[in-house]
């Protein structure tokens, strides 16, 4: 009898460690949290995660005997922030032909993952990739699902849809020298039914959101930077077939027109939006059309590209746009547009995602507002709100600390030290 009473206490143990062991419940005590849908700092929460999933938040939660926990007392912490325009599947290596020339897409393919970590490891648990060559960001975006490599939760674009001689297409160089690849692959299409089609094509091989040229762009060598490349009937035909499948669509626009003429068309999001004027922002605010402005970037540009080999027609296209992006910010935040966080992260090292808030303060958001773009915010454009963008019941398990204080200083945001993405912690550097 004893020693059945001992057996079934040992088997009891036994089993009981083995589940200890394989809790998957996690309780992280967080110091002070960001609440991004109040807009408020909370102090001393619980955050409970079963998994994946965040399973509750509050002030005096029991935090269940099984569970790991997570001391994040001493830190702030905040959901994983998301970036709403990476290309993680590109950076410029110092040789502008060569990289255009004498590269495949393999040999993107197989670096990506480290910029796919780099992203993740800044603290940037989402991001919406905007562009990239012969599906590569498919194929990423999948291997990271399958758990097979780091990163983050990406929504990806695959193809840039432009019209020919547009900044998607292959410019500057002899008629001779074209795509060396099925035409649709090269995302280059003109005329309503040919764009229907690459919108389809680019859906059919695994496209979440649909990418298109609206006006010219700076990394390229068309003459301008701001002529519209499509007409209004394009641009309508790309977002009406995008909506027939369910997709939203984006738009690359610098230009004044071209961005009034991608907003009437229906576009979710403005990317770049630098030479914005008054009516534009009105348009914005009466469609709800989301800017997602990359004002980091001339700061990289006009120090490094000149050594990365870049022509100088370029470089005088950045100093033309580069100050006016900022200042029309400044202007379309003054007027409550609404503001997604995106970088173009991969013309600029991957990982440096963050560098991006100081300036979208110094340009009017409040540190709360600039949190916000790149968490709430965001997740609202990706139409992922019932998954991330904050730390809420339900949510994926996406969640940073830092050392210190985002709201009083900013720049605190370039060096995450916590990194939670689907319940598993991929980096911890705080201080115990
Ligand atoms: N991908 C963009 C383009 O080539 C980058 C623009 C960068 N410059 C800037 N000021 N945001 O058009």
């Amino acid at each position: 009898m004893k020693s059945r009473f001992l057996f079934i206490i040992t088997a009891w143990l036994l089993v009981s460690s083995f589940a200890n062991a394989q809790s998957k419940i996690k309780a992280i005590k967080a110091g002070k949290l960001i609440d991004v849908v109040s807009g408020t700092v909370l102090t001393n929460q619980v955050i409970l995660i079963d998994s994946n999933i965040i399973t509750d938040i509050g002030p005096s939660l029991t935090i269940p005997a099984n569970a790991e926990v997570i001391d994040l007392s001493k830190a702030t912490v905040l959901p994983g922030l998301i970036d709403c325009h990476t290309h993680l599947t590109s950076l410029p290596s110092g040789d502008y032909y060569g990289d255009i020339f004498r590269k495949t897409p393999i040999d993107f393919a197989v670096l990506a993952h480290i910029y796919a970590k780099r992203t993740l490891q800044a603290g940037f648990t989402s991001c919406r990739d905007v562009g990239a060559s012969a599906f590569i960001d498919v194929s990423l975006r999948n291997a990271i699902n399958n758990g097979d490599i780091e990163g983050p939760h990406m929504q990806v674009a695959t193809l840039y849809i432009g019209s020919t001689g547009s900044h998607g297409d292959l410019n500057g160089f002899s008629p001779y020298l074209d795509w060396q690849m099925p035409k649709q692959m090269s995302g280059v299409a003109d005329g309503v039914d040919e764009l229907r089609k690459q919108v389809r094509y680019n859906i059919k091989y695994g496209a979440d959101v649909i990418k298109f040229g609206a006006s010219a762009g700076v990394l390229s060598e068309e003459e301008s930077v701001g002529a519209p490349q499509f007409t209004q009937e394009e641009m309508n035909a790309i977002v009406d077939e995008a909506k027939l499948w369910g997709k939203k669509a984006c738009a690359h626009a610098h230009g004044t027109e071209a961005i009034k003429m991608a907003v009437k068309a229906g576009v979710a999001s403005i990317e770049h939006g630098s030479l914005i004027d008054e009516e534009g922002i009105e348009l914005m605010k009466q469609h709800g059309t989301y800017l997602v402005a990359d004002i980091y970037n001339d700061d990289y540009i006009l120090s490094e590209y000149s050594k990365l080999g870049y022509p100088e027609k370029i470089i005088n296209k950045e100093k033309m746009v580069g100050r006016q992006q900022r200042e029309n910010f400044a202007k379309a935040v003054k007027a409550g547009v609404k503001i997604a966080f995106g970088t173009d992260a991969g013309v600029y090292p991957h990982g440096w995602n963050g560098k991006q808030f100081f300036y979208m303060v110094k340009y009017g958001l409040t540190p709360m507002q600039a949190i916000q773009s790149a968490t709430i915010n965001a997740a609202d454009l990706l139409g992922w709100k019932n998954k991330t963008g904050s730390l809420s019941k339900g949510k994926w398990a996406d969640i940073i600390a830092v050392d210190g204080d985002p709201l009083t200083g900013i720049t605190i945001l370039e060096q995450v030290k916590f990194v939670m993405k689907d319940g598993i912690v991929y980096k911890n550097e705080l201080k115990k």
